[in-house]
């Protein structure tokens, strides 16, 4: 009977083969959901297919050789097909359609030209796996190409960038996520505006530059190797500008793909591990970002506070340059006034800056190129165009530099335009011209000081008097002047941190409440005096903190120091935290379903909100109930997510000798080896699921069977399909079955033992949001096992339980 069966399986599987491996598509002939066309190597195939988690139908093109199925086009992008009732034809006049089989109707075309008289058009699919439509017999000239409309991946020998002739542009579009390739957020192109340069935008904003290519290689990837696997070239002419990369190896698969997050990735397959992996990425470090420090600013990622002026450049603003705010950049410390005795200094090593506003000859020598900047004042700096060999060509700047970054080793030079006294080599005479009013300015400078010194003295006497008479009041002593952050008059506001203001204790202090004297609500933390952070990075911090923004975040509004004592002050939020309702008998009721859900999601997106796209990327790793708190329409907020940064911000780097968190909502890695990410922020976020969904305490709970908590609970009432058990009984008729049982198995995902099969907030977020189906959780952690009869031995540990809300900070010997 086996045996028959397996027969019969081959025989089908041949057939199917047989009859479909075509690798053309002629008209008059349809292409069904179950079939697809293969190039004449079997290197690619194109066909129907869905991608990750979606039930949408696209029609696409994929490697036939990898096991992975890896999409490298898609045609319908936009237009998603949402049954299997379709066919792809080749109408007389050359042009793709999908059609509707049912209702006839055209849902997506190649294109809406029909200006080509073509006699005898055929489809077929390349071995490069490029889609060509052409006169049949004529390869050369297709009149549709694949190629011409590229995805999100670039395949070896595609030109990215601009044919001049046709004003045809090719660019990267990044899906919008791995389970929906409709046109996302990102491209990746060759922009055309001054020298070329290849960028990386989100939207219209720039990201990432690679920059112009200098002959060798981009200059923002100086570390870029000629290698075994594929080659490169950039070719810029009359005609083109276009990137280019080709197989050395042609038995290796590569792709360049700009991913759904915004990161370009050249991927390699790795046959033995059936993986793609990545061999290198673009917009790794924070100094990848566009133009973090501002104009004459530069970047340097070895060297804290990243952020520098270029020689002969000083801080336009310099209060904001102190705090970390790069955005405004450098000015020439001695303005140009287009002075004949205007020079060059060189500066090596760098990524040369935003070509936008540049000029190029490409066969002027590079003394040609310094007098034609030097005779025009608007030009700030010059290079070769081409560094390859002797080096050749001419690139000018107008304006602003912008966007540059210092490497170790292998960068690119470039000569800035400085005034005579900015100089570093001058002639003889000039330097005596240079050094006699500067030995004058000199002397009247060491003198000034002096005399400031006194006076400050004088001065700070007077004021320690005074100081000394007012000492509890922190006002006094408060945030320096250099920054800009309210300052409180605290101790009056709290009235000086009476007892029957404290509204409860955090992970980091005590809580106060207070009021301002124009009549507003605060809540001031208190923190305890043992941060290792000195005064300077902490107001950095605070700083930066307070200018996140994100309506479910609990806004932080100033800080206030004096001495050893730190504060914090934040809004009020009247509905105090989110365990005075849940976890309280007399008061779960106010809460019903579809208030909880909302919590949910508005506590998913504050978390995302910290861990993507805040400018921080914030790791919480103390998410618990009692730090949600409602304001007055229930919104949740998440507070003290800034904690973990300001209280000891050396130790954001994903291991930790002091683990700070709440028992019951670490996750195992983070408990045990204090090892933490964004995926032990997820952890959290699950059990707050569970926990919204039961109102049940996961670390009080012990369920009396099984002896688990309320993860283990949850997971074995999820594998018996019995999840509903699980919810709070309080809810009754509110809940809406199929959400409670989505966000169960959302909560389920978010706690698995693994933080790799965690699902990122991303993800988390569209889970909750869509109706599709859901990954099967894996076993969570912390998970006992379904101990029955152990449980009859042991009810002491019940007693622990009850410092469920206090965060723990405790020190690991290691
Ligand atoms: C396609 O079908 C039409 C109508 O059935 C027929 O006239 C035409 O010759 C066919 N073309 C090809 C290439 O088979
Ligand atoms: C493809 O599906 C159609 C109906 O949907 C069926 O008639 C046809 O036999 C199938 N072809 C193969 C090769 O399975
Ligand atoms: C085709 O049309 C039918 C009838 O309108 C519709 O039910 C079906 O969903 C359509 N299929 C696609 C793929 O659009
Ligand atoms: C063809 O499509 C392009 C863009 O997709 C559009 O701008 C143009 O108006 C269309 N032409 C016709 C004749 O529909
Ligand atoms: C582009 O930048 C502007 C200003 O910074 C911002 O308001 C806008 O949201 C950004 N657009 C995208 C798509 O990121
Ligand atoms: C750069 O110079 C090299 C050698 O002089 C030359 O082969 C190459 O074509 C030049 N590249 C460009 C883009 O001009
Ligand atoms: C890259 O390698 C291919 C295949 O070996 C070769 O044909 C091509 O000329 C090389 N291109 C460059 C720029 O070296
Ligand atoms: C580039 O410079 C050369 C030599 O100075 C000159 O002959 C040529 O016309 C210039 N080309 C352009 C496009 O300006
Ligand atoms: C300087 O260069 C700019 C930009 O190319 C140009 O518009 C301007 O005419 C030039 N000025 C002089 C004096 O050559
Ligand atoms: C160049 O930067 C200065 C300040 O650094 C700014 O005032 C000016 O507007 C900038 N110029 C351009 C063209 O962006």
């Amino acid at each position: 009977m086996t045996k028959l069966l397996f027969c019969i399986l081959i025989v089908l599987h041949a057939s199917i083969t047989r009859a479909f491996a075509a690798h053309t598509l002629s008209t008059n002939q349809t292409l069904r959901h179950n079939e697809t066309i293969i190039s004449p190597q079997e290197t690619f195939e194109l066909g129907f297919f869905s991608p990750g988690n979606s039930l949408n139908i696209y029609v696409g093109i994929w490697y036939k050789k990898i096991s992975l199925r890896t999409v490298v086009w898609v045609a319908n992008r936009n237009t998603p097909l949402t049954d299997t009732s379709v066919e792809l034809t080749l109408t007389l006049q050359g042009v793709l359609i999908i059609r509707n089989t049912t209702t006839g109707s055209i849902i997506w075309y190649s294109t809406n030209s029909s200006l080509t008289s073509v006699m005898n058009p055929v489809g077929q699919l390349l071995d490069t796996g490029n889609f060509i439509v052409s006169e049949e017999g004529d390869m050369i000239n297709p009149i549709w190409q694949s190629f011409d409309f590229l995805t999100d991946t670039l395949l070896p020998g595609v030109k990215l960038g601009w044919n001049l002739v046709t004003g045809k542009e090719r660019h990267l579009t990044s899906w919008k996520s791995n389970d929906d390739p409709a046109f996302g957020e990102f491209s990746y192109s060759i922009d055309k505006n001054g020298y070329p340069q290849s960028i990386i935008k989100e939207g219209q904003n720039i990201t990432f530059r690679g920059g112009p290519w200098n002959g060798l290689t981009y200059t923002g990837s100086p570390n870029l190797k000629p290698n075994r696997y594929y080659n490169y070239t950039f070719v810029l002419n009359q005609r083109e500008i276009y990137y280019q990369y080709n197989l050395v190896d042609p038995s290796v698969f590569t792709r360049l793909v700009i991913q759904p997050s915004g990161r370009l990735e050249r991927l390699l397959w790795i046959d033995s591990k059936k993986e793609w992996s990545v061999y290198f990425s673009r917009l790794t470090d924070r100094c990848d970002e566009y133009d973090v420090c501002g104009s004459f600013g530069s970047c340097n990622i070895n060297k804290p506070p990243i952020c520098e002026c270029l020689k002969g450049f000083e801080p336009t603003s310099p209060d904001h340059w102190r705090i970390t705010d790069w955005s405004q950049g450098c000015r020439h410390t001695t303005p140009l006034d287009c002075n004949p005795a205007e020079g060059f200094n060189k500066y090596s090593n760098l990524k040369l800056p935003d070509t936008r506003e540049s000029w190029y000859n490409q066969t002027m020598t590079l003394t040609e190129c310094k007098k034609m900047c030097k005779t025009n004042c608007s030009c700030t700096a010059y290079t070769h165009s081409n560094i390859s060999g002797p080096g050749s060509g001419c690139l000018l700047w107008f304006g602003n530099l912008t966007d540059i970054r210092m490497f170790t080793q292998n960068g690119d030079t470039i000569y800035i335009r400085l005034s005579a006294s900015e100089l570093d080599s001058k002639s003889s005479w000039s330097r005596v011209r240079v050094i006699i009013p500067m030995a004058f300015a000199f002397l009247v400078i060491i003198v000034s000081i002096c005399i400031f010194y006194r006076f400050n003295k004088m001065k700070q006497q007077q004021h320690g008097r005074a100081g000394n008479e007012s000492r509890n009041d922190p006002e006094n002593t408060s945030v320096g002047e250099d920054i800009e952050l309210p300052q409180f008059g605290l101790a009056k506001a709290t009235n000086n941190f009476s007892i029957n203001g404290k509204l409860g204790e955090g992970g980091f202090g005590p809580v106060y409440k207070g009021v301002l004297e124009n009549g507003q609500e605060i809540a001031v933390k208190r923190l305890g005096v043992t941060s290792a952070q000195g005064l300077p990075e902490f107001k950095n911090e605070v700083i930066l903190i307070s200018k996140l923004q994100h309506r479910n975040l609990v806004k932080l509004l100033g800080c206030c120091i004096d001495g050893v004592e730190k504060m914090l002050i934040y809004e009020f939020m009247s509905n105090k935290g989110l365990d005075s309702f849940i976890f309280d008998k007399t008061r779960e009721e106010l809460l019903d379903w579809p208030t909880r859900y909302h919590i949910l999601n508005g506590i998913a997106r504050g978390l995302l909100y910290l861990h993507q796209d805040s400018r921080l990327r914030i790791i919480h790793r103390d998410l618990k109930v009692s730090n949600i708190l409602l304001d007055k329409d229930m919104n949740p907020k998440i507070s003290d997510f800034g904690m973990a940064k300001t209280f000891g911000g050396s130790q954001i780097e994903g291991k930790t000798n002091k683990v700070v968190g709440t028992y019951g909502y670490m996750a195992p890695e983070y408990a045990g080896d204090g090892i933490f990410s964004i995926k032990s922020d997820v952890y959290s976020f699950g059990v707050l699921v569970l926990e919204i969904v039961s109102g049940e305490k996961n670390r009080g709970f012990i369920n009396r069977e099984h002896y688990n908590n309320l993860i283990g609970h949850a997971w074995i009432l999820h594998n018996e399909d019995k999840s509903l058990q699980l919810v709070a009984k309080c809810l009754g008729k509110t809940i809406n079955i199929s959400q409670v049982l989505r966000s169960i198995h959302v909560g389920l995902l978010c706690v698995q033992r693994h933080p790799e099969d965690r699902p990122t907030m991303t993800s988390v977020i569209m889970m909750l949001a869509s109706e599709g189906p859901l990954p099967l959780p894996k076993e969570p952690g912390f998970y006992v096992g379904n101990m029955k009869q152990k449980a009859i031995q042991s009810s002491s540990s019940n007693g622990t339980s009850s410092n469920n809300e206090l965060s723990i900070s405790m020190l690991q010997g290691r």
